[in-house]
């Protein structure tokens, strides 16, 4: 395996946007790039659409990771936080500081950092998610001011919009839904151009940049970077759906040490 996707500035952020629908041949070789773990997991799906998801995601992101060391995706190694953050089980590099994933149905997105903490959501458009009382549980009075001007679709499209905003933080914080989402307004971002600067005393730490991922038909998603001071490059890529039989290849590995 020789795929390597070396940043190209020393801060940025590379999105990945990966398909989970993959063939049966390609599945089959994804699940030889899994730990033994994971392919325990793959087992205890219910329904199989959901193992393979499962399976296609984990080996996707091996694969990536994986490249980014030039190392083989069965050596990538994993570990969670009590809040089910996942992260490299040895910590930042100088190849790969942080990452972060999220899934919709087929669809999966991996934000891969070079220098600063990052969290990703992604959510499907569906015109059936708008119980408004559920809606009014998450969203503040103000973010949900802002959704009520609109028909029935853009509605829902708006209140996605801000909910993938704060999962975004809340994933990059760490904690995931252990914070309140009420305690996050993200109102004050609607008006302006992606990238947004956003600070809130109940994040760590409370300075942060947020985009609105251009995913295009009936995805939304945001990401979000630590501190405003900067803002990062942002680079577009995504992963062919046989991408284990033939791998993206960028130019040099990075090297692999400690900050
Ligand atoms: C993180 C969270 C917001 C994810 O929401 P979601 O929209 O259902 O799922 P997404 O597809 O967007 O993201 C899932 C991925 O986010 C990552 N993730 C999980 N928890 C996370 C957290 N606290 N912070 C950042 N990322 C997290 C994982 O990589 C996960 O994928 P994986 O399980 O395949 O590794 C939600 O699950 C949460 O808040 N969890 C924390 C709750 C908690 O404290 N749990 C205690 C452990 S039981």
């Amino acid at each position: 395996m020789t795929a390597v996707c070396p940043f190209n500035r020393r801060d940025e952020i590379q999105v990945w946007s990966i398909t989970l629908a993959v063939s049966p041949s390609t599945l089959s070789y994804c699940v030889s790039l899994l730990s033994d773990d994971e392919r325990e997991k793959a087992r205890k799906y219910r329904y199989s659409r959901d193992s393979r998801r499962f399976i296609a995601g984990r080996a996707a992101l091996r694969f990536l990771l994986g490249s980014y060391f030039n190392w083989a995706p069965q050596k990538v190694g994993f570990c969670r936080s009590a809040e089910g953050r996942l992260s490299l089980s040895f910590g930042p590099t100088s190849a790969v500081s942080d990452f972060n994933l999220s899934h919709s149905a087929d669809e999966m997105i991996v934000v891969i950092s070079s220098l600063r903490r990052v969290g990703v959501d992604i959510e499907r458009v569906d015109a059936g998610r708008c119980a408004e009382q559920e809606w009014a549980s998450v969203l503040s009075p103000a973010e949900m001011y802002w959704c009520a001007d609109a028909s029935h679709g853009e509605r829902v499209r708006k209140y996605l919009t801000l909910w993938t905003r704060k999962e975004a933080l809340l994933k990059a914080d760490g904690r995931g839904l252990q914070v309140d989402p009420l305690c996050l307004d993200v109102t004050e971002t609607v008006q302006t151009a992606t990238p947004f600067f956003y600070s809130c005393p109940s994040l760590s730490p409370s300075q942060w940049t947020l985009w609105d991922l251009p995913l295009g038909g009936r995805l939304v998603g945001s990401l979000a970077s630590e501190g405003w001071s900067r803002v990062p490059k942002i680079s577009y890529f995504s992963l062919p759906a046989d991408f284990v039989l033939t791998p993206p290849s960028f130019g040099a590995p990075m090297g692999v040490g400690a900050h």
